[in-house]
């Protein structure tokens, strides 16, 4: 069976302090820390203004350094599986010379930072990066890496300390270095995470509410299928786009607006004031039409994300009333929704989701992230956590790898 890892985080500070000195010279001066996280619930809803409900993971980057006075940005990385080079170095960016993406890809979410950080200008620095998150595992490795960036640099040259603008600042960086259309989701709750909670994010409002996740008879079992299938990067954009498409032609500004009864159809499924005089005499409605009007797959996409939005708000409800049967029934549902609408998991994520309801004591499974491998998720009973692995690993084609863990805070500051 798989070792499993808890994620403390003093060893990889040691070994971040060990290989800047290394590296550098002297001892760093600044040390800073970012979870990665797991989505309970809710996927592909971030960037339909939805809502998600996600955990911050005890996994995550830990970033030191000092700054220097000759302006150049100096950083290792130690981070298992990062692309080659480890080490890279640019001048710290001005107004008439920002920074631009290029390579190594992981340096990419360091620069974006720098870029975006809104207490500017920034300092030249030398810095390690070490982290046990991971890489393209689905838990949010790069926002880890980014917020972990971030906080340092809020050491070095503070800013307002806004942290939803720091999430969003994060986000952006995503965006324009790492060419990747990424919702709010990852940055906000490695930001924002709460100790022994889960939150429900509205990502419209970005409004958080801690639900408390500390039950000791419960355990959140994470288990990474070590695949990821090359689609990963060119699906998110196109789903993101027809999802857009989706909610434009129901007159919608996102499909959070739009309710499974409008999508269905049906008369009186009013989806704005406007005379269809199509369908429906009154209103223009969805009925039949919805289905053919936006075509089956953009309909399917639809469906899963309007359907996503529902139950992620009932199950924040189910875990807050400690109905953890409802819980887990809703995340299957989840999980058959992004397998059979959604079309974002694989048959590895498949297998792992059926193995782990196989066993007693599983109340739900499901893929977590952007899908097409990564990592499930698992909620049951804690006394058979140890048995859900062993039946989990037996059943996989693959080889698995198993995190039990709870709920952490967000970013901060680490002492030296
Ligand atoms: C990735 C993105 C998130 C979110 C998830 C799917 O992790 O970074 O913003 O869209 O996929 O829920």
């Amino acid at each position: 069976m798989a070792a499993v890892a808890e994620g403390g985080r003093c060893p990889l500070l040691a070994a971040a302090r060990g290989a800047y000195e290394a590296a550098f010279g002297g001892s760093a001066a600044v040390a800073a820390w970012a979870p990665g996280r797991v989505n309970l619930i809710g996927e592909h809803t971030d960037y339909n203004d939805g809502f998600v409900l996600p955990m911050a993971l005890q996994l995550g980057t830990v970033l030191v350094g000092s700054p220097t006075r000759d302006g150049t940005v100096s950083i290792l990385t130690t981070a298992p599986g990062a692309d080659e080079p480890h080490r890279v170095q640019f001048p710290a960016p001005t107004l008439s010379h920002p920074l631009s993406p290029g390579q190594p890809h992981w340096a990419n979410y360091v620069k974006g930072v720098i870029q975006h950080y809104r207490g500017g200008p920034v300092p030249g620095f030398n810095a390690v990066i070490a982290s046990d998150v991971p890489l393209g595992g689905g838990l949010s490795s790069s926002a880890s890496l980014e917020v972990a960036t971030y906080t340092f640099l809020q050491q070095l040259c503070p800013d307002d300390g806004d942290l939803v603008a720091k999430a969003l600042a994060c986000q952006q960086a995503e965006h324009t270095f790492a060419s990747m259309p990424c919702g709010i989701m990852d940055q906000f709750i490695s930001v924002m995470g709460k100790e022994s909670h889960a939150l429900l994010i509205d990502c419209r409002s970005l409004d958080a509410v801690p639900v408390p996740l500390c039950d000791a008879n419960l355990a959140v079992l994470i288990t990474n299928s070590n695949v990821r299938h090359a689609l990963s990067g060119s699906e998110y954009p196109t789903r993101r786009r027809q999802c857009q498409e989706a909610a434009a032609a129901l007159g919608r500004s996102s499909l959070r607006d739009v309710t499974m009864a409008e999508l269905e159809g049906g008369h009186g499924a009013s989806v704005g004031s406007r005379h269809c005089g199509v369908c429906c005499r009154v209103y223009m409605c969805v009925c039949a039409a919805s289905r053919s009007r936006l075509g089956e797959e953009v309909y399917r996409r639809a469906r899963h994300v309007v359907g996503e939005i529902e139950r992620t708000a009932r199950a924040a409800q189910a875990l807050q009333d400690g109905d953890y049967v409802t819980f887990g029934m809703l995340m299957v549902e989840s999980h058959n929704s992004l397998r059979d609408d959604y079309a974002v998991s694989c048959p590895e994520l498949d297998q792992l989701v059926a193995a782990a309801l196989e066993v007693d004591g599983v109340y739900g499974s499901r893929m977590t992230g952007g899908g097409f491998g990564g990592c499930t998720v698992t909620l049951l009973v804690a006394e058979a956590a140890e048995r859900a692995q062993q039946h989990i690993q037996e059943k996989y084609s693959g080889t698995a790898t198993f995190y039990i863990t709870k709920p952490s805070d967000g970013a901060k500051v680490l002492p030296l």
